[in-house]
């Protein structure tokens, strides 16, 4: 098992970077002396992208009344951090290929993604978290298991077999087969990326939020976004159990999140699942189409 952990970290470190701008975001983003006007003329010089945060900033997602007409109107209208992540998050999504390896469905991926940067959106403000980081940590939290179907198949697939042998939940499958889970490949390629410390743990942890350290709170976000996301129906794979609400809201799991100071009942999760459900995803399906 050693050497194979290592072969599989040998090979994350050989996968290619992201493109000029996002790497240049990411540099900015830990820079103090950065201006707004830098990130504004840096996603200028790339078209492409330049159009896609227009389309994006004009879509239902951030209920547009106004149109923005131009760049800079855009960024006003959505914000510099939005802005920000949008880069990030449109870099992720083509630094994979779109096409269906048999096994995995992208779309339903990518739909389980966007529902959840949603859904941490709303849970941080909710709880007046002030963290701007929710939304990018949402929509790649599970970019680790695309990193396997693509890069590494055969293990990948041994995975999903293994999971519908035991039942048992991914992180299992995949310690038992690799030795390695999705949420620790995500955290090495975004460390090799130079993604900021917060996105890295908020991602690291979103199954297990009590080992994130000083970014517990923004990893207990995630950790409740995904199984919301899930309960409200976006689950990423097609025969993964959904947890039930009633037996999460007198689990341990809660206990230790309201100790954290969360104030959380099956009440609330209820009324987080129907918000989902009602305002963030019939929105999913537009937001794709708005990546490619
Ligand atoms: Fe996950
Ligand atoms: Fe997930």
């Amino acid at each position: 098992m050693e050497d194979r952990l290592e072969g599989v970290l040998n090979k994350i470190e050989e996968l290619p970077t992201l493109p000029a701008v996002s790497q240049k975001i990411l540099e900015l983003m830990t820079d103090e002396n950065a201006s707004n006007r830098d990130i504004a003329r840096l996603v200028e010089n790339d078209q492409s992208m330049a159009l896609k945060i227009m389309k994006i900033a004009n879509s239902a997602f951030f209920g547009s009344m106004t149109r923005a007409t131009s760049l800079e109107q855009a960024m006003v209208k959505i914000g510099m951090n939005e802005v920000r992540s949008i880069v990030l998050a449109v870099s992720v999504y083509d630094f994979f290929s779109n096409s269906d390896s048999g096994v995995f469905d992208r779309k339903r991926f990518w739909k389980h993604g966007i529902v959840c940067s949603q859904t941490a959106k709303y849970l941080g403000s909710h709880y007046r978290t002030g963290n701007d980081t929710l939304f990018i940590s949402g929509l790649v939290h599970d970019m680790g298991k695309a990193v396997l179907d693509e890069y590494f198949h055969d293990e990948f697939i041994s995975i999903i077999n293994y999971l519908e042998l035991k039942r048992c939940t991914f992180s299992e499958a995949e310690k038992t087969v690799m030795g390695i889970t999705h949420a620790q490949i995500a955290a090495k390629l975004l460390t090799q990326w130079k993604f900021p410390d917060e996105i890295i743990s908020q991602i690291l942890y979103h199954h297990a939020p009590s080992e994130a350290g000083e970014f517990e709170k923004g990893a207990i976000i995630l950790y409740l976004a995904d199984i919301i996301t899930k309960a409200a129906g976006y689950s990423c794979h097609a025969n993964e159990e959904t947890t039930d609400l009633k037996d999460f809201s007198q689990s341990d799991q809660v206990s230790y999140i309201n100790e954290k100071g969360f104030r959380l009942d099956y009440a609330l999760l209820e009324r987080f699942v129907n918000h989902v459900q009602e305002s963030i995803v019939g929105e999913a399906d537009n937001m794709i189409s708005l990546f490619d």
